[in-house]
């Protein structure tokens, strides 16, 4: 594949929203996470709960072979773009002085124009997210949930205001410096997928991790979505649970700090949706990622640290749960 990097390190992302310019010039912060080995995050299967949580019971998660798919077998590992050793950009604090959380939505306004029409997609968003929070993002269809993602994930930019991760200011970063942050920083669930077609799943999943500074094992985490026996199998083979699974995977396998995840089992049935949320909760949990994730399900704002309601491109409330559930508890 003669992929640039930049389209590499995006995964397709441009399908989505249609816009990914940065926001205008500055310095990179510092506090770019390096880990110095992938142990340092815990193997977590959908069925390898920590003994607080209860276990969810066990079902299928992995459908049967699908006895017209063809599947390849890859023989060729997927070449390593040339510059994934870039240097981590360098540090410019913040200008402002503030003590930023580590996520920080600061008056942040994005409007879409299209001719004469203008859609304001966010108008004066502000919202705090502390580093290791599960966080819910509800709303009703187009309140602006997925804008937010975009801007959060560096690929849509604003309008106005400032996003802030981990003590750097985001909504100001270059060209170079968004590739940067949305290849080692950011792990992206699409709501629709963006799998690189012509790769297999464990492609799809291999050339995350191969613009990763600290992966996961690629085949760990496969097993970990249920889709150990689908892994050679192309997305148009594949269904779109499976897809979603697959989508669900490669960003895991990247071991990002932060992980957004927008309607990551709106393609799932109930017992393996939920088998996947408990595989987020508890990867968040035991390895202190930041997550959030979008839903319109009403009864998962119960598993959420912290739950963000946006209404009609306005953020309507934020609850913090003290005792988030267990996903294993919650029915819907
Ligand atoms: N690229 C775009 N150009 C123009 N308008 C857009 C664009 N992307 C989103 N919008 C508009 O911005 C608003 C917010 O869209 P967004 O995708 O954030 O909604 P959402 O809450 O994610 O909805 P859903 O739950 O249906 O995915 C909607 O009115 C949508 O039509
Ligand atoms: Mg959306």
């Amino acid at each position: 594949m003669d992929t640039p990097i930049e389209d590499v390190n995006d995964l397709g992302v441009f399908a989505q929203n249609g816009a990914n310019a940065p926001a205008g010039e500055a310095g990179k912060g510092g506090r770019h996470r390096r880990r110095t080995a992938s142990s340092s995050r815990p193997h977590v299967t959908v069925s390898d709960a920590p003994t607080a949580i209860p276990v969810v019971p066990k079902t299928p998660t992995v459908p049967a072979v699908d006895p017209i798919a063809t599947t390849r077998t890859v023989t060729e590992p997927i070449a390593r773009p040339e510059n994934v050793t870039d240097p981590i950009p360098a540090t410019t604090p913040n200008t402002d002085g503030d003590d930023h959380a580590f996520i920080e939505f600061d008056h942040v306004s994005k409007t879409y124009t299209m001719g004469e029409t203008h859609i304001q997609a966010l108008d004066d968003v502000n919202f705090r997210i502390d580093n290791g929070e599960f966080v819910i993002v509800v709303g009703a269809s187009g309140a602006g949930k997925s804008t937010i993602l975009n801007i959060l994930g560096g690929m849509d930019t604003l309008t106005s205001g400032k996003v802030f991760v981990d003590g750097n200011e985001v909504s100001t970063y270059n060209d170079k410096q968004l590739v940067l942050y949305r290849r080692y920083d950011v792990g992206l669930v699409f709501q629709f997928y963006n799998l690189v077609q012509n790769l297999t799943a464990r492609e799809n999943v291999e050339l995350a991790t191969q613009v990763s500074r600290d992966p996961l094992d690629v085949d760990e985490v496969i097993d970990a979505v249920g889709l150990n026996d689908r892994k050679d199998n192309f997305p148009s083979q594949l269904s779109g649970g499976e897809q979603q699974r697959v989508a669900i995977a490669r960003a895991l396998a990247k071991n990002p700090k932060l992980l957004l995840c927008d309607e990551p089992t709106g393609a799932l049935d109930y017992n393996t949706g939920k088998q996947i949320l408990k595989l987020l909760q508890d990867y968040a949990r035991r390895s202190k990622m930041t997550v959030i994730i979008i839903t319109h399900n009403y009864a998962l704002t119960s598993i959420g640290d912290k739950v963000v309601h946006v209404k009609n491109g306005h953020i309507e409330s934020i609850e913090l749960n003290a005792h988030p559930m267990n996903i294993a508890d919650v029915e819907w």
